[in-house]
């Protein structure tokens, strides 16, 4: 099995910014979560994190016929992206989306989210833990 974990803009900044809403563990440290679980799970993973929202969206394309499940933090665009929603409908790769913070206990724009609408799943305030969970679920869904 395999799934392409996708982090969007000012999540390589983890460590750095706003630590008493993300933390003060780095990007690097995420990788690290997210590598042990998928080798604890048997799953092989790759971890891209883009600012860009037109790289994300080229990410999401290339991956059909490569990757059996998407987990994806697009961030700041979760509130704002069309495309990165309709590339992912366009591939129809099975997706959970996961935020690091409580979207929905934060501001107004942030409750918002498009790329919500062709996920199966949302996992939102479990700090890394939620890459994992995200992992989960769509290792269940794929066997199921
Ligand atoms: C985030 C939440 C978004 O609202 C924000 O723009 C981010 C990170 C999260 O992981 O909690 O950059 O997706």
């Amino acid at each position: 099995m395999k799934i392409l974990v996708i982090n969007g803009p000012n999540l390589n900044m983890l460590g750095i910014r706003e630590p008493g809403i993300y933390g003060s563990e780095t990007y690097e440290d995420l990788t690290r979560v997210i590598t042990d679980a998928a080798v604890g799970r048997g799953v092989d993973v790759e971890i891209f994190q883009h600012n860009h929202e037109g790289v994300i969206v080229d990410k999401i394309q290339s991956a059909l016929g490569k990757f059996d499940g998407i987990v994806i933090n697009p961030a700041a665009y979760t509130h704002t992206s069309v495309a990165i929603l309709d590339a992912l409908k366009a591939v129809s790769i099975p997706a959970v989306e996961v935020h690091i913070s409580d979207v929905s206990a934060r501001e107004e724009f942030r409750q918002i989210s498009y790329v919500r609408l062709a996920c199966i799943d949302t996992f939102a305030g479990f700090g890394f833990d939620g890459y994992v969970m995200a992992m989960d679920r769509l290792i269940t869904h794929l066997k199921n």
